[in-house]
């Protein structure tokens, strides 16, 4: 321990009175007298970036979060000298800084204060190991809330909290446990019904507290690097959800099998076990997609390598597996065997691919295949050889998905569970030690394992899963949030974790449903599918070692309930695949917290367990054994409960009764919401029609649909169908307008259009301004069977003029 006498230590050190102000183009350097810069950067009216150097100068930038491919461009950029401050103006924001010493303040441009420096940038020199702690402390106000941050197991609402970004291996985690897989160091703060966003991308180890440490201050810091951070203004949650999203990049579409069900284990082996599975799913009829192969598959856990007496002939298992509908999704590890017979550890080690202690010998530790070495990811040279290595898995061998684990990166039998900190790495061309690439060390893992899956299974897309993330990941891969376990507390843990990485620009994320550590009961089992459905990624996985956990490892009725919900998804995959389809081209989350939903009523500011799937459907979980229904906060609005029709008027807190085979499920009225007939995997069917679910509102509400050929790039090529349906309704009549953009031709060509509250009974249907003979189309009391390239539909009571 280095004592503060030792050394000469200064202790923190804050800048002092700007002397020097220069702009070029957009940006804005403010130069002080002991060598402080802080140079602003307007990348829109409502996005600034603040960086600071203490030495005078500033480092190559670089960073991997950010997503370059995104265009920026502001309207209006002025800045002015006053007394004591300059005034940096935009369009959306007022930005002060003070002469005297740095500090910064933003207003809108009616002059409320959205977010104050208290201290604001101050630093520590670091003298173990060089560079600065860097440090940022901001007033919080009273009533302020925080929001995001990725995959935090706390309330979401972290208003009180101290949290800590490092990528960690966390097996059974627990409620409030610190820190976790993944690292997004970007939060939400809501003050006055208004919204900002801060996002610190700095890859060493950060803090964030949040009004924790004192009341009136929310501060955070980092070991190492830059203070560097983007400042995103509302006022709508909206937009600094989108803006963060767009900022660090969004993904492509993914195949839409991959919105399946998925069923894994650790792990399905040999051949005739996994085939037992996949044909059990068939057997009971409950929709399957996806089906894994965890570390067993490999030979002694060597990557890229089959057991060959468990699956004698990976090609043909994975042929008849997919004739049958399923995808083969398998396991890549970072670390590789050192075994000179083996020969990805020969190649890496004649192309000198692995990381290095800090004097000179490869970066050794102990993972499932005993002692490894870890390539280095951060190498561009290493991720184009990585990405090779694919070939034969996915390009021979028919694999449809690569799932990266242990990638924080995970070391066993050493007390940090990591590399050691004088590990050096390449950081493309920026080299530096693992304090600075550990917490991006997982995503140019799954960077590079996407490169390889896409280049191979191309035209197709690919499938890519990690464990260990941070900030920008999501524009190659999808997540799972780790280690959990089989317990009541767990599934809370994981409906807030999903909201939160939806908001947090991450959404194609799911948790290992039942529970991946212990045994769940059937209860616990079908609770957990029930909101299991409503993630982005749905899949079941356990340690294995503590019984079964497929679907009929429980009771008949878990079977059914099971079914029940998996149908429903599938139902539902076409809202699922428009709400992929916002998030791809908008950055919108697919799951919206209800804090998100409606900002402006603060009785959503601390909720947890309602949120919206997609749009236009508040689920609301059962997180506790035994019940008949739960109270629940329905948010502004009127709503139609899902089971019974009943419609409700929102804005309340209210006691919903569910029986054990239902959850509480609203849909927003007006909304139109298409539905898929069932199939037992994704493609299974061609369908003549497709029904639209009508829920009617006296008023006006749009719903959209996006589809495509549900796999490859035509979609970039405007093939795709996006449609946009106004609806109206009044007293006695209702209008469906519908807009259609994209190349694409579904194979179905009519619409089954089932009206739910209607207040009348159809008695006219006219479409495109002509009215039709009601005995062609009209198929139920309230129901429609008609053309589905309408440009207006209209529908009217018995005996109604028009
Ligand atoms: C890790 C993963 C888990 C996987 C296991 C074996 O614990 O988190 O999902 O099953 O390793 O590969």
């Amino acid at each position: 321990m280095i004592t503060n006498t030792e050394l000469e230590y200064k202790g923190d050190q804050y800048p002092s009175a700007v002397l020097e102000v220069k702009q070029e183009a957009d940006s804005i350097f403010f130069s002080t007298g002991n060598n402080v810069i802080l140079k602003v950067t307007v990348l829109r009216d409502s996005l600034l970036r603040f960086r600071y150097t203490t030495k005078g100068y500033f480092s190559n930038d670089f960073s991997y979060a950010i997503d370059k491919t995104q265009s920026h461009g502001y309207n209006f950029l002025e800045l002015t000298e006053g007394t004591d401050v300059y005034q940096i103006k935009t369009n959306k924001v007022v930005c002060m800084i003070r002469k005297a010493d740095l500090r910064v303040a933003i207003f809108d441009l009616n002059g409320n204060i959205i977010l104050e420096d208290e201290s604001g940038f101050h630093w520590e020199e670091n003298y173990h190991f060089g560079g600065n702690i860097v440090k940022m402390s901001k007033i919080s106000h009273e009533g302020e809330s925080y929001y995001g941050m990725g995959d935090k197991a706390s309330h979401s609402n972290l208003k009180g909290k101290r949290v800590e970004n490092w990528a960690m291996d966390q097996y059974a985690f627990h409620k409030d446990q610190e820190p976790l897989y993944k690292v997004v160091p970007f939060y939400i703060g809501l003050h006055n019904k208004k919204a900002y966003g801060i996002f610190f991308d700095n890859t060493f180890r950060t803090c964030f507290d949040f009004a924790h440490e004192r009341r009136n201050i929310t501060s955070f810091w980092a070991e190492g690097g830059e203070m560097n951070y983007y400042f995103i203004y509302g006022p709508d949650m909206a937009d600094v959800v989108t803006t963060y999203t767009h900022l660090t990049g969004k993904p492509e579409m993914p195949p839409m099998w991959t919105l399946g069900y998925h069923q894994c284990k650790w792990s399905y082996y040999p051949e005739s076990k996994v085939k037992e599975i996949t044909s059990k799913f068939r057997e009971l009829r409950i929709p399957c997609d996806g089906i894994y192969l965890d570390i067993d598959y490999m030979e002694g856990f060597r990557c890229f390598t089959w057991n060959k007496e468990y699956f004698p002939d990976p090609k043909r298992m994975v042929a008849e597996l997919a004739e049958d509908g399923f995808k083969t999704v398998v396991i890549i590890d970072p670390g590789i065997k050192i075994d000179p017979n083996y020969w990805v550890y020969k190649e890496a080690l004649e192309k000198d691919y692995f990381c290095k202690r800090a004097d000179g010998p490869y970066m050794k530790g102990k993972v499932w295949p005993g002692e490894c070495n870890f390539p280095d990811y951060t190498n561009p040279e290493v991720r184009e050889w990585w990405a090779g290595l694919f070939k034969e898995l996915i390009a021979d061998i028919g694999v449809k998905g690569v799932w990266n684990d242990m990638n924080e990166p995970a070391v066993m039998e050493v007390p940090g569970k990591t590399f050691p900190m004088d590990v050096r790495h390449d950081y493309d061309g920026n080299p530096c030690s693992h304090r600075k690439a550990h917490n991006i060390y997982g995503t140019q893992m799954a960077r590079a394992t996407y490169e390889g899956v896409k280049r191979f299974a191309y035209p197709k897309r690919p499938f890519i899963i990690t464990r260990s993330a941070y900030s920008g990941a999501q524009r190659y891969t999808s997540s799972w949030t780790g280690d959990n376990v089989a317990s009541w507390e767990h599934l809370w843990i994981a409906n807030i974790q999903m909201q939160r990485m939806s908001i947090s620009g991450m959404g194609f994320t799911g948790s290992d449903i039942g529970g991946f550590a212990e045994q769940p009961s059937g209860e616990l089992y079908a609770r957990w599918i029930q909101l299991g459905v409503f993630h982005p990624f749905c899949r079941t996985h356990s340690s294995g070692d503590h019984g079964e956990q497929e679907p009929w490892s429980f009771d008949a009725e878990v079977i059914d309930i099971t079914r029940k919900f998996v149908e429903l998804r599938y139902k539902l995959l076409p809202y699922l695949y428009t709400m992929f389809w916002d998030y791809v081209n908008d950055g919108v989350p697919m799951l919206k917290p209800l804090v998100y939903f409606d900002q402006e009523d603060i009785q959503t500011h601390y909720r947890t367990d309602e949120f919206l799937f997609g749009n236009q459907i508040l689920v609301c979980p059962i997180l506790e054994p035994n019940a008949q229904g739960r109270r629940m906060y329905l948010p502004r609005g009127n709503w139609y409960n899902y089971w019974t029709n009943e419609w409700i008027c929102g804005g309340k807190e209210l006691w919903v009764s569910t029986a054990y085979h239902e959850i509480p499920i609203f849909i927003k009225e007006g909304a139109i919401i298409p539905n898929y007939p069932i199939q037992q995997y994704v493609g299974e069917k061609k369908f003549e029609e497709i029904s639209l679910e009508v829920y009617y509102k006296e008023g006006k509400e749009k719903s959209t649909l996006y589809e495509d050929a549900q796999d490859g790039y035509d979609y970039n090529k405007g093939r795709y169908s996006h449609s946009t349906f106004s609806f109206r309704g009044k007293e006695k009549e209702v209008a469906i307008l519908q807009h259609k953009e994209g190349k694409f031709v579904t194979d179905y060509n009519k619409y089954r259009v089932r009206f739910y509250g209607l207040p009348f009974e159809i008695g006219k249907v006219q479409i495109d301004n002509e009215e039709v003979n009601l005995k062609d189309v009209l198929v139920g009391k309230n129901e429609l069977l008609v053309d589905k390239d309408f440009t207006e539909l209209h529908i009217a009571a018995k005996g109604l003029k028009k």
